[in-house]
């Protein structure tokens, strides 16, 4: 059975579940509005953040009834941004593609954590979770999430234009994109369960 290991560790980053304590440091980056600009919903409210966490802290475990996995994203005993793996969308049911997402403090940015963090839960969907592809959906105008994806080495797949009413407005949408046999490395990558499970070690 495929499972996610955590924490994940790279070189600078632990990437965890969520947990109670969490919130001021989410507070820090969720609440501001900049931040949340390209992302749904407003900035939060410490309430919020706190629901947030809670939920966050069972949304690590991926299930078929909830095709999730939400990490923090921690630096030095802080979190600083988390990452999103949403085994759902495109590939519809069959947990075999991912839609990948980041949200970063602002005061961290420039120092490459979101790739780093970005390809270490796509590296982890890819050789753990067996996913066949990972896909990234974005505003084009947010080129600093742009950027994340190119760096991971996905390719732009789609562009549409003024696709999404989003923040009441029409906003043009890109699709990015990499398989997992273009994706680096060696390593035969397993193949799906029906049920996939993720543990803490
Ligand atoms: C999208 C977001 C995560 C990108 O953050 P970021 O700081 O630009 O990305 P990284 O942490 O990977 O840092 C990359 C930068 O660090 C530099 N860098 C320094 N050391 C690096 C390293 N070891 N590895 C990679 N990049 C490094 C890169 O050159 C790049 O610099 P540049 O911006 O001048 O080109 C951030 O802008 C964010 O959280 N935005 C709000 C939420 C959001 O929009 N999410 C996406 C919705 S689709």
């Amino acid at each position: 059975m495929p499972r996610v290991r955590l924490p994940i560790t790279t070189e600078r980053l632990v990437l965890r579940s969520f947990r109670p304590g969490d919130e001021d440091d989410v507070f820090a980056y969720r609440s501001v509005p900049s931040v949340v600009r390209y992302i749904p919903g407003e900035p939060k409210t410490r309430e919020q953040v706190a629901d947030l966490v809670a939920e966050r802290a069972t949304a690590g475990r991926i299930e078929e009834q909830s095709p999730n996995l939400t990490l923090a994203v921690e630096l030095d005993g802080r979190v600083i941004g988390d990452v999103l793996l949403l085994l759902d969308g495109l590939g519809g049911r069959d947990g075999r593609q991912a839609e990948i997402g980041w949200v970063f403090a602002p005061d961290v940015a420039g120092r490459g954590y979101a790739t780093e963090a970005a390809r270490a839960i796509t590296d982890a969907a890819f050789r753990e979770v067996g996913v066949h592809r990972v896909w990234a959906e974005l505003e084009p105008e947010n080129t600093a999430s742009s950027a994340v994806c190119e760096r991971l080495g996905m390719r732009r797949e789609a562009f549409f234009q003024k696709a999404s009413w989003f923040k009441e407005r029409w906003t043009d949408l890109a699709i990015y994109a990499i398989r997992a046999d273009e994706w680096s490395g060696d390593q035969p990558v397993p193949t799906v369960s029906d049920e996939l499970t993720e543990t803490e070690s």
